[in-house]
């Protein structure tokens, strides 16, 4: 390689697409980046350890909303799918946003197309509509509250019990806290493809292999999932849990991905994916967090593209719903995280 070459390769403040990253250290190139360009890296837990290793902050939805909205940082690049890269922006306009990789989607969102969403909502006007975060800036516009698995039954608890409540687009996550709360909500019938994906019976086979091992889920699982789970929230509340249970071994029923910052935590535990039906964790990992890569990374650092932009109006309107949240949500302990206890599956 030239140094020609690797000028073009590594670019400048400004530079465009280049050439090819053969020969470069992606993390030093990262981290020059990063400096040159007064960036922050937000991860969320389902991405790749690499790329959590390098972030300057790792968490969960509601966590990386905090951070977005209280960075002073020039530009955020959002390691996370796009409706995250999407709050970020909505929350912090001033500020560049980038996502390594734009086709980084997710299944929820493509659940619930807005117009859809939009005569539901017509249909049925003496409701509210409690929006799970992961959905697109125009359901959230369309939304009066939203939420995330760590914030979703606090703020339930806020509303007045006489007010009738559209929960999307995860079917699952609302019909758990509507379970737990004994509060009866419309569903909107999304699904997560990677929670869906976990089998009943390959986990009660593992549970047997593992007596006594206790099993953490999140919301997004199946109630066929959630009803063997000894702890069930948050992907930061999960996080907390393996780090502070007694005994050895636990069984982790979300992306698997989050094990890397459990095996940091506590390497002497065990922790072991629950399985999809071919019997192992593979299916589970999120195909569109997936698309993200370190190389990826560097290049939008570099390019500063792929870059959130968004009509202003639509930004607003979005905002309105995310401030609820970010109000209401307030309580929650620590860094949005509700915890074990908590949010604790209750039969
Ligand atoms: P949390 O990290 O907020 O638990 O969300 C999980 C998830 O599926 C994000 O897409
Ligand atoms: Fe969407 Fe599920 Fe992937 Fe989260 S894990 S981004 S909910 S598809």
């Amino acid at each position: 390689m030239t140094e020609e070459d690797k000028m073009d390769a590594r670019g400048g403040i400004g530079a465009g697409p280049k050439g090819s990253l053969a020969g470069l250290d992606i993390v030093e190139e990262i981290n020059r980046l990063r400096k040159e360009r007064n960036a922050i890296i937000l991860a969320h837990y389902y991405q790749k350890p690499e790329i959590q290793d390098i972030a300057d902050f790792v968490g969960d939805s509601l966590e990386l909303s905090r951070k977005a909205a209280e960075t002073d940082a020039d530009v955020i690049a959002f390691c996370g799918v796009k409706f995250m890269a999407e709050t970020a922006k909505i929350l912090s306009p001033e500020k560049i946003v980038i996502l390594p990789d734009m086709d980084a989607g997710c299944s929820l969102e493509d659940s619930c197309p807005p117009d859809k969403f939009k005569a539901f909502r017509d249909e049925h006007p003496d409701h509210i509509a409690l929006t799970y975060i992961n959905c697109s800036a125009e359901v959230k516009a369309l939304s009066d509250i939203i939420v995330t698995s760590s914030s979703a039954e606090h703020i339930l608890s806020q509303i007045p019990l006489d007010q009738k409540i559209i929960f999307g687009p995860d079917k699952h996550l609302g019909a758990y806290i509507s379970k737990k709360t004994g509060r009866d909500m419309l569903l909107w019938p999304g699904v997560c493809i990677v929670h869906e994906a976990f089998s009943e019976t390959e986990l009660l086979k593992l549970q047997a292999q593992h007596p006594g091992a206790p099993v953490a889920a999140h919301p997004e699982c199946p109630a066929y999932i959630l009803d063997h789970a000894d702890m069930v929230g948050s992907t930061s509340a999960i996080l907390k849990f393996a780090k502070e249970f007694n005994g050895d071994t636990i069984i982790i029923a979300t992306e698997p991905h989050i094990i890397h910052q459990m095996e940091k935590a506590v390497p002497e535990k065990n922790f072991i994916g629950a399985p999809g039906a071919d019997g192992n964790c593979n299916c589970n990992i999120c195909p569109y967090m997936a698309l993200n890569t370190m190389e990826k990374l560097y290049v939008a650092l570099r390019d500063l593209e792929p870059r959130i932009e968004m009509d202003e109006q639509l930004r607003l309107q979005a905002r309105q719903s995310i401030d609820r949240m970010m109000e209401m949500a307030s309580a929650t302990v620590g860094q949005g995280d509700l915890g074990p206890t908590d949010l604790a599956h209750e039969d």
